[in-house]
C-alpha cells in the first residue's frame, strides 16, 4: 500500500486523508509508493502492455485505488525532440528539449491534476480549488469539467497571461482576482481548504499532484531508452515541478531501470529566484522575495512553498539552479521558436535561457546529455510573443505590392500562344 509521510518528521498518514501538512511539524508531505505493486509492473511489463506513454500508462505506480475511474483528457506522451539546431547554435552535441506545451491544455500541470482531480473524486469532494500565476488554473478548470464538479481558482489581479484566463474562464470556474501576488493568492485558498474541509486544495502541495507530474522523468527515461540524461534542466517557481521529475527518476532507479540519475538543474526569473539564491549561498535555506517581478509570469513567485523538496533535489543529484534575466528569457524564447519550430511561453524559455548561461559560464560541457523541459505553449501568452516579434507589414492587395515587400523583382510576364 502507498501512503502519505511528512518530508520533515517522516510521520504516516493514510492514502485516503485529506490532510495537506503534517499535524505534528506542519511541514509538507509526500507519496511513498507501493515499490511492491511497482515491482511487480515492471517484471511483468504490465505497464507497458497498458497504454501508449502517458501518465496511465504508470496506473501501477500511483497511488489511486484499482476500481476508480480516473478523470483523463489524454495527458503525457508529449514530444522529446532532438535539438541538433539549438544545440549547434549553443555549442551542444546531444541536446533534447520535452515539450511539456504538448499537454491537453497546454502546459505540464495537466499530468498533475488529471491525478489530483481523479484523488479529488475518489474522495468524494465536489468543490475544487487552487491559487495560480494562470497555467494550473487553466488546468484544474478544464479537469473539474471533465469530472462535473465545482471549480475555484484564485488568481493575482492584471498578472496573468491571456491566455491562460481564457481557459480558466471558459471551462466555468470561478476566478477571483485578488489584489494582491501569487504568494498571497495561496495564503487564502491554505486558509480556506483547512476552514471549509469541503473544499479539496489542488495546489502542488498536494502530493498527489506531484505523483502525477514526475511520470515527466519516468516518460524521459523511456523516450532515452532507459538511459538517464546527464542533465535535466527545468524552470522553477513554486518548486513543485523540479521535486516531481526527481521523484520520477529516482522510482526508476530505485526499481533498477536505470543505471544512473540526471543532475536537476532549476532555473529562476533574476526577479524571483530565492531557490537559485540558495543553492549558489550554500544555504539549506531559503529567504522569501517579498515583491517577485518578472516578465515570465508563470514563475513570478517569492514563497515557493515546495523549496525544501526542490534543494533537496538538487543537492541530491549534484545539480545546480541559475537565475536568467527578463531580456535573456525573451531572447532564448525567440530563438528557440525560429530555429526548432518549439513555441513556448516565457517561463518555459527559461531552461533555455539557463542552458545557454551555464555553458557560457563552463558549467555544462558540450557534450552532455542535456533534457531542457519547456514547461507551457507560447499561445498562452500571445501578447508578450507579439511585442517582441517582427511586425507584420501591410500591403495593397496587388502582386506588385507584395513584391516590393519581398524585395524580388517584378517579372515581365510571357504571354505563352
Ligand atoms: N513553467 C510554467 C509554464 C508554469 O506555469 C510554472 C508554474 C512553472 C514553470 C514552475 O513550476 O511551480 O512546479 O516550480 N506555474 C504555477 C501555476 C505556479 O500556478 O500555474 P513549479
Amino acid at each position: 500500500m502507498s501512503y502519505q509521510e511528512c518530508i520533515n518528521c517522516h510521520t504516516k498518514y493514510g492514502i485516503d486523508e485529506i490532510v495537506y501538512f503534517c499535524k505534528k511539524c506542519g511541514d509538507i508531505l509526500e507519496i511513498k509508493m507501493d515499490m511492491e505493486r511497482a515491482a511487480e509492473a515492471v517484471k511483468t511489463g504490465d505497464h507497458k502492455k497498458k497504454a501508449p506513454l502517458s501518465v496511465w500508462r504508470y496506473r501501477d505506480f500511483m497511488p489511486i485505488h484499482e476500481a476508480t475511474n480516473v478523470v483523463t483528457l489524454s495527458e503525457g506522451g508529449t514530444g522529446l525532440h532532438r535539438s541538433e539546431r539549438l544545440g549547434e547554435a549553443l555549442g551542444l552535441t546531444n541536446l533534447w528539449i520535452k515539450n511539456e506545451g504538448e499537454n491537453p491544455t497546454g502546459s505540464f500541470k495537466d499530468r498533475g491534476m488529471t491525478v489530483g482531480v481523479t484523488k479529488a473524486v475518489e474522495l468524494g469532494a465536489r468543490h475544487v480549488i487552487c491559487a495560480s500565476t494562470g497555467n494550473t488554473s487553466a488546468s484544474l478548470a478544464a479537469y473539474a469539467a471533465r469530472a462535473g464538479i465545482r471549480c475555484t481558482v484564485l488568481i493575482p489581479s492584471g498578472k496573468i497571461a491571456y491566455g491562460k484566463l481564457s481557459q480558466a474562464m471558459i471551462h466555468g470556474a470561478k476566478v477571483l482576482q485578488v489584489r494582491g501576488n501569487f504568494d498571497e493568492a495561496l495564503e487564502f485558498v491554505l486558509k480556506l481548504a483547512e476552514k471549509h474541509r469541503s473544499i479539496y486544495l489542488l495546489n502542488s502541495i498536494n502530493p498527489f499532484r506531484i505523483e502525477g507530474q514526475k511520470s515527466l522523468g519516468y516518460e524521459i527515461c523511456e523516450q532515452l531508452d532507459y538511459d538517464a540524461p546527464d542533465r535535466l534542466i527545468v524552470p522553477v517557481g513554486n518548486a513543485g515541478n523540479i521535486s516531481a521529475i526527481w521523484k520520477g527518476f529516482s522510482e526508476f532507479y530505485k526499481l533498477g531501470l536505470l543505471n544512473k540519475l540526471p543532475k536537476m538543474t532549476g532555473i529562476q526569473a533574476a526577479g524571483s529566484a530565492p531557490i537559485a539564491k540558495a543553492i549558489k549561498s550554500h544555504s539549506n535555506k531559503i529567504v522569501p522575495v517579498a515583491e517577485p517581478e518578472t516578465v515570465a509570469t508563470a514563475i513570478r513567485i517569492g514563497a515557493p512553498v515546495s523549496w525544501k523538496k526542490a534543494l533537496n533535489a538538487i543537492n541530491e543529484s549534484h545539480g545546480t539552479a541559475e537565475t536568467v534575466t527578463d531580456e535573456e528569457i525573451l531572447d532564448a524564447q525567440k530563438l528557440l521558436a525560429q530555429v526548432e519550430g518549439i513555441f513556448v511561453e516565457p517561463a518555459s524559455a527559461s531552461s533555455i535561457a539557463g542552458l545557454k548561461k551555464l555553458v557560457r559560464n563552463g558549467i555544462i560541457n558540450k557534450n552532455e546529455r542535456v533534457v531542457c523541459v519547456t514547461t507551457g505553449h507560447g499561445l498562452k501568452d500571445p501578447d508578450t510573443a507579439i511585442k517582441m516579434s517582427e511586425k507584420p507589414v501591410e500591403v495593397d492587395a496587388e502582386m506588385s505590392a507584395i513584391e516590393n515587400a519581398l524585395g524580388i523583382k517584378a517579372q515581365v510576364a510571357v504571354i505563352q500562344r
